[in-house]
């Protein structure tokens, strides 16, 4: 096997954990805390989660505990889009298991939660774990989209595990699969299936957090990635003064990556898909609003700059907002004749003559590539597919139009090329920050300890993150606590409530009070390449939206 000498140095690091974690595990005890109960719906939640609600919220000590040295088997598997630090959840997760009793055996489900339902594994060996430790991606055991969530699956689930005498599934994933961690825990309880479940918080998009679970991995290691590259285009465009660079960044509805990647780079300017919505800001706004930095800059003889925008921002614009749900529903409920429709001018006639006037109105304002890709193909749940919109190319043009118009007026004389990016893939599987490497193989480790103490439909909660690790608090936090009933296809349904940017917290506050002064002037700063080797403040810290939340 040929190795990349980053690689090699990489299976070599050992991941720091919180000093308790460090402990001999058999002195490692569980402590109740407070009982977790949610913020609202209590009372159906309470009756749809019997077993599961009302838990206590735990955290590790030094103490003894002889139950992690019984012989386990334990399942785990990777739910959802790639992350850095996978492969460190399962390193620490196996390596917690060994520690406790060598005779446990770590399976790992492939190909996502659909590796269960057809009874794929793979045992995870101490080979097999050392050439994947610190490394980016998901590929020790594959990943999918299938959701956990019929009781049908649930049986099958319970079936393959007891075949294989497992006793404990984790399951590494994002809001949705934590929530279905939780549904399939309560029924594993109720059924008396003897299988435990646990969580751990993943996702890029940074959409998965809480008072108790400050930041979901990958977060830190994919914006730090964007920020690089986007630091690159600032230094190119600064050098060969000729482009605007639009960027678009990955993160689905919430605007996150794109806030940390503008706190880390000073761009001319970031949308924000929550401000956005908060102020029923239109398309036409967002344009002029745009479109006045670049005529402010050309002013100054500044023809080129940077522009960040958030992948999900078009659902936040509220014309756009509506455009997309009447779609949504036109399109599931008259799938078979849209699909019968051989030529773009058909399709466009029928759009536009079944969307209400204003939706139509809206439709026929954007460009054609835009609309075609609102017309593409649904996900799973029948939504529009918000990283397969070029929304950085829709603002090119109608800046272009503007720009132009401006022009014929004599109030623009400046030189307008663009170039359009977007930034998702690139960071989902770079190798994990320090940071990602050590929250992740913490998440993993106290799983196990989670599993052993038979914290069933609980998730991994690693807290005081902006502190060394050894400061780092390790516990669980009943799944339960984090869930509210929200409305999905019609029906109320318990879920975990998707954090998107708030508006009065420090980070976007921060953003909000410099913003004014990186538009017109070139304030930006170049973060480079992550840094695994050198001084801890370079290589170490942080994102600056957790460092801004604990401030
Ligand atoms: P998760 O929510 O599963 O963590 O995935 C996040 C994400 O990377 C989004 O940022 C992006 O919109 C989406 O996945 C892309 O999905 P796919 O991998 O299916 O192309």
């Amino acid at each position: 096997m040929d190795y990349s000498p980053l690689q090699k140095a990489r299976y070599a690091y050992q991941p720091k954990l919180p000093s308790i974690l460090r402990e001999k595990i058999d002195t490692i005890a569980l402590a109740k805390g407070a009982i977790g109960v949610p913020e609202t719906d209590q009372e159906t939640l309470k009756s749809l989660f019997p077993h599961t609600y009302g838990l206590p919220q735990v955290n590790f000590t030094k103490g003894t505990s002889a139950k992690v040295a019984k012989k386990i088997n334990i399942g785990v598997i990777l739910s959802g889009g790639q992350a850095p630090g996978g492969h460190n959840v399962i390193s620490g997760l196996f390596d917690a298991l060994k520690n406790a009793n060598p005779e446990s055996r770590l399976f790992g489900f492939l190909g996502g939660p659909s590796g269960i339902l057809e009874d794929k594994k793979l045992e995870i060996t101490t080979e097999l774990m050392q050439e994947y430790r610190n490394t980016g991606g998901f590929d020790i055991i594959g990943s999918g989209r299938t959701k956990l969530e019929t009781e049908e699956q649930f049986e099958i689930c319970a079936k393959v595990c007891h075949t294989h005498d497992i006793s404990a599934i984790v399951i590494i994933g994002g809001d949705d699969s934590n929530t279905n961690a939780a549904v399939l825990a309560e029924y594993f309880l109720r059924t008396k299936a003897n299988i435990t479940v646990v969580g751990c918080p993943k996702t890029i998009d940074g959409d998965l957090k809480n008072e108790f679970i400050e930041i979901s991995f990958g977060f830190d290691t994919a914006t730090k990635t964007y920020s690089e590259l986007i630091g690159n285009l600032m230094r190119d465009a600064k050098s060969a003064k000729k482009y605007w660079h639009f960027v678009r960044l990955m993160g689905r509805s919430a605007s996150h990556i794109a806030l940390e990647c503008a706190l880390i780079t000073q761009p001319n300017a970031c949308l924000i898909g929550e401000e956005i919505e908060a102020n029923g800001t239109d398309l036409n706004e967002i344009v002029d609003s745009l479109t006045s930095i670049i005529v402010q800059r050309a002013a100054k003889g500044l023809n080129y700059g940077v522009i960040l925008i958030p992948e999900g921002v078009v659902e936040f614009i509220p014309e756009i907002k509506i455009l997309i749900a009447e779609l949504n529903n036109l399109l599931a409920k008259e799938s078979a004749a849209f699909g019968a429709l051989q030529t773009w001018e058909e399709q466009y006639k029928f759009i536009t003559g079944k969307l209400t006037p204003t939706s139509s109105h809206a439709f026929t304002t954007l460009p054609q590539l835009i609309q075609n890709q609102l017309l593409k193909d649904r996900d799973p749940h029948g939504n529009v597919q918000v990283s397969l919109i070029e929304t950085e190319k829709m603002l090119i043009q109608l800046i272009e139009e503007k720009l132009k118009k401006m022009a014929a007026a004599g109030q623009y004389s400046g030189k307008f090329s663009s170039l359009s990016h977007f930034f998702g893939y690139e960071g989902r599987c770079a190798f994990p920050s320090n940071f990602d490497a050590d929250y992740c193989y913490s998440l993993g480790y106290n799983a196990f300890l989670l599993v052993a103490n038979n914290c069933s439909g609980y998730i991994s909660s690693v807290t005081n993150l902006t502190a060394p690790a050894n400061e780092w608090h390790a516990g669980g936090i009943p799944i339960t606590m984090m869930l509210n009933m929200e409305n999905r296809h019609g029906k109320l349904t318990p879920v975990i409530k998707k954090a998107l940017v708030e508006l009065d917290a420090a980070p976007f506050k921060y953003f909000a009070a410099h913003r004014g002064s990186w538009a017109v002037d070139s304030k930006y700063l170049y973060p480079g390449a992550i840094q695994y080797y050198g001084p801890t403040e370079v290589c170490d810290t942080t994102t600056k939206t957790l460092q801004l939340e604990h401030n």
